[in-house]
């Protein structure tokens, strides 16, 4: 079986070809650049890129694989959650496509997506496991109970780890988004430079907070001068990075060892941080754990991740009607 997979849920426009192995044939992507200016994405702009974008993207992937109704089996899309305007661009492509070519259509919930991106880099990868959802809008600790079967285990009770990520490179003054721009930075500087505050939460429960780490770092930068943060500015990216992989890394270890489940794999944009990665490494060999992590390109939004879920829901069975719409807020359960 082989599966278009669309994505539109936020400011990336991306299409992929993905079979029942989980292997990509092709894709093709655009990532929004106009954000950058504003600090943070403008929901209007972002659907006005995707309109813009979405056949020159698909042109794209069907150079690299000739998607015709005969080469592919279905059509998979990003349904929620997401920016209402930029879904919207993504779910009437796909419903036009699965209805002129006739063409089973199926609407993929984003978060499922970043957890089906670990499936294509562990195609033998099966449930049950631990994951962790880590993106610019959700910070997400779920129990995979098979696939397409999951238990919510705890969630951030504010601001997302990518989130956490983009205001504090505002403060530093690096641009939006700033999360890799913090993890390149963190490389050369001082981890014990300055020990930010970190939120604890009683035994058992799997929760995460990152509001209180950001306001400390702009606290605590109040009163530095241009100069101390020039010079330091490794050093506080580095002292913030392990303050907030700390928040992410032992909850979830806890929560392996306390449902003796031997396998964790992590999702979203902020999978691609190589601290975070290096981490779940350590920790991961420490507790006798299996710690997988998508490639780079599979950690943050993209299209193979929802083919690949797509795929697996068409393949059981699971067709949308041509009703589909989209969902802001959908749910991942
Ligand atoms: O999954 P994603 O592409 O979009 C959402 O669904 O939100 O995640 C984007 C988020 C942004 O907040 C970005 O700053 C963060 O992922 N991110 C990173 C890294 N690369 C992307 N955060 C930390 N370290 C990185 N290397
Ligand atoms: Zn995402």
């Amino acid at each position: 079986m082989r599966i278009l997979g669309i994505e539109t849920s936020c400011d990336e426009t991306a299409f992929a070809v993905v079979d029942s192995r989980s292997q990509v044939l092709a894709e093709a992507v655009y990532s929004q650049v106009e954000h950058a200016e504003f600090g943070g994405i403008v929901p209007e702009i972002a659907s006005r890129q995707q309109l813009r974008k979405i056949i020159p993207v698909f042109e794209t992937c069907q150079r690299k694989y000739p998607v015709t109704p005969d080469t592919i089996d279905g059509i998979a899309v990003t349904c929620g959650p997401g920016l209402i305007g930029s879904l919207m661009v993504g779910l009437n492509f796909g419903k036009a496509l699965a209805y002129g070519w006739n063409l089973p259509l199926i609407g993929v919930n984003h978060l499922e997506g970043h957890i089906f991106a670990n499936r294509l880099a562990e195609p033998a990868l099966e449930p049950p496991f631990l994951t962790l959802i880590v993106s610019g809008g959700h910070t997400l600790l779920v129990k995979v109970e098979d696939w397409c079967r999951y238990s919510i285990l705890g969630s951030t009770r504010d601001d997302a780890a990518g989130e956490a990520f983009d205001k504090v490179a505002k403060l530093l003054g690096l641009g939006y988004p700033g999360g890799h721009k913090i993890d390149k930075l963190a490389r050369e500087g001082d981890r014990d430079f300055h020990r930010f505050p970190k939120s604890q939460f009683k035994a058992g429960e799997y929760q995460f907070s990152f509001s209180g780490l950001k306001t400390a770092v702009a606290v605590y930068l109040k009163d530095k001068s241009a100069e101390f943060r020039n010079s330091h500015l490794g050093d506080i990216c580095a002292a913030f990075q392990e303050r907030v992989i700390e928040m992410l890394v032992m909850p979830t270890i806890t929560a392996a060892r306390d449902l003796d489940i031997r396998t964790i794999a992590v999702g979203g944009g902020v999978a691609a941080n190589s601290r975070l990665r290096e981490a779940f490494g350590e920790q991961g060999r420490l507790h006798g754990l299996r710690v997988i992590f998508p490639e780079f390109r599979y950690c943050t939004d993209n299209a193979a991740m929802i083919a690949a879920a797509g795929c697996y829901r068409l393949d059981r069975g699971e067709r949308a009607t041509l009703d589909l719409t989209a969902v802001p807020y959908l749910p991942l359960v």
